[in-house]
């Protein structure tokens, strides 16, 4: 179950920890990076990514990177840009939580501020592509109530009908 404390979020009866959602900044790439293997490469992707020199492919320029923190421990992050892939105006890029931090809800955190960020840009049919054998993610995503669009790709049909 998730609570509200001050700006940042607790997860009632489990941790006694608040989880903190906040803009990623440049000096957050390596750590981003590194949940998903690092490199100078990735880092260089990951850092285009969040400064608009690189884009996905039918991504636009609008996008948004988020980081978790628990306490003052880097817990995880998110990411997610305009597009026109599919019929869809949003999708989630990436979604990682650092092994130690995971069972707890982080991705709760995140991927409620990834939606509050689409809402606000008027961005209501959101993809996010997931492994046919992620079932962890699947559930997560379907927890957040995104739906089967094929055995690769999960969506929001409309955000606005979604609860925050
Ligand atoms: C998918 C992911 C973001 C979920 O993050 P999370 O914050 O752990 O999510 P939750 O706390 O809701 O836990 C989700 C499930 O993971 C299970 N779990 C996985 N590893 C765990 C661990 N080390 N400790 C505790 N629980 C774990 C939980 O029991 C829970 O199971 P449930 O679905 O039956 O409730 C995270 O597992 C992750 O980063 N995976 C690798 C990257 C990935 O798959 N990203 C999505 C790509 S589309």
């Amino acid at each position: 179950m998730l609570g509200a404390v001050g700006n940042g979020w607790c997860i009632l009866g489990l941790v006694p920890q608040s989880i903190s959602i906040l803009p990623a900044t440049p000096a957050d790439i390596p750590d981003l990076a590194a949940l998903r293997g690092g490199g100078t490469q990735l880092e260089q992707t990951m850092l285009g990514y969040l400064q608009g020199s690189y884009s996905p492919r039918f991504a636009e320029k609008d996008r948004a990177v988020f980081v978790a923190r628990l306490d003052d421990d880097f817990a995880g992050y998110a990411a997610g840009h305009r597009t026109t892939r599919f019929g869809c105006d949003g999708e989630l890029q990436w979604l990682n939580v650092a092994e130690k931090h995971r069972g707890i809800g982080v991705s709760d955190a995140l991927i409620q501020r990834m939606l509050e960020w689409f809402r606000a840009l008027k961005i209501n049919r959101v993809c996010v592509s997931v492994d046919p054998e992620n079932q962890i993610a699947r559930r997560v995503y379907k927890r957040h109530g995104a739906a089967e669009m094929d055995p690769y790709w999960l969506v929001w049909s409309d955000l606005c009908l979604t609860g925050l």
